[in-house]
């Protein structure tokens, strides 16, 4: 059951979240916002129970029902400005409604992968579609350690295996969206700035993959446009797209 109550209680923006639809149980709400090509902008999709999620670079994404928070916006191109760092300033508005709601200090790893101690509880698929960006947003907030199996257990977290408080998930929901139509309107460089403070790995030894190599390098930050500043050797060399570790 969705809490329409307390989400409009919460909900303080001025478009993004006002035109809304709840779904008990969907495959992917991505994949329902690329059915909704008339939506209004700042359509929100949301989910209890998602059952099909897509990941970045064709990963699947694991979802509890009632569990996690699993939601896409839909975005018209012609109405949204810093549409190059869409990614990372998604993500800077997840960790800031966080830090302000329920005082936890999350972390960014490149581009918009929410961490907590460490370990992912959240990510964010932006995906373009006619005339949208549908960013898509999955975070882990009630699951219990032992809710992770095999390899997730070792790199995935939960906001609740941190602070071993349930929180109500409309609650969060509509304070991420209000930080997200907040941070959407904010200048460039105050966005990109907020987000190397939050950086979890900045000057630290990372890997990535260039030309089907996993080569290794120095973190460096991030160029105007968010893409990862990486010292290999002796060069800079800056990248848009792909996974760190
Ligand atoms: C990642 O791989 O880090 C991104 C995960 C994004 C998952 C969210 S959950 C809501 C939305 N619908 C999907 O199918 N995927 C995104």
């Amino acid at each position: 059951m969705f809490d329409y109550k307390i989400y409009e209680e919460n909900l303080k923006s001025k478009v993004f979240g006002r035109s809304f639809k709840y779904f008990k149980k969907i495959k992917s709400t991505n994949g329902e916002a690329k059915n909704n090509l008339n939506a209004a902008h700042g359509h929100l999709i949301f989910t209890n129970n998602q059952t099909d999620g897509k990941g970045r670079r064709n990963n699947k994404w694991f979802s509890l029902p009632n569990k996690s928070l699993t939601f896409s916006i839909m975005l018209n191109k012609n109405e949204i400005i810093n549409k190059d760092i869409l990614p990372l300033l998604t993500s800077v508005a997840i960790v800031k409604a966080i830090k302000k709601k329920i005082n936890i200090n999350c972390k960014i790893k490149w581009p918009n992968d929410i961490m907590l101690n460490d370990k992912k509880i959240g990510g964010v698929l932006i995906e373009s579609k006619s005339n949208y960006y549908i960013v898509g947003v999955g975070l882990n907030i009630n699951h219990q350690e032992n809710e992770f199996n095999g390899n997730l257990s070792k790199i995935a977290s939960s906001i609740y295996i941190h602070t071993k408080t349930k929180l109500k998930l409309e609650k969060l929901l509509a304070n991420i969206v209000n930080e997200f139509e907040l941070t959407i309107k904010k200048d460039k460089k105050n966005i990109l700035e907020y987000w190397l403070d939050k950086c979890n790995h900045l000057n630290k030894s990372i890997k990535f993959h260039r030309k089907g190599k996993l080569v290794s390098g120095k973190f460096m930050g991030i160029n105007k446009n968010g893409e990862a500043l990486i010292k290999t050797n002796k060069k800079i060399i800056s990248i848009s797209s792909g996974v760190i570790y």
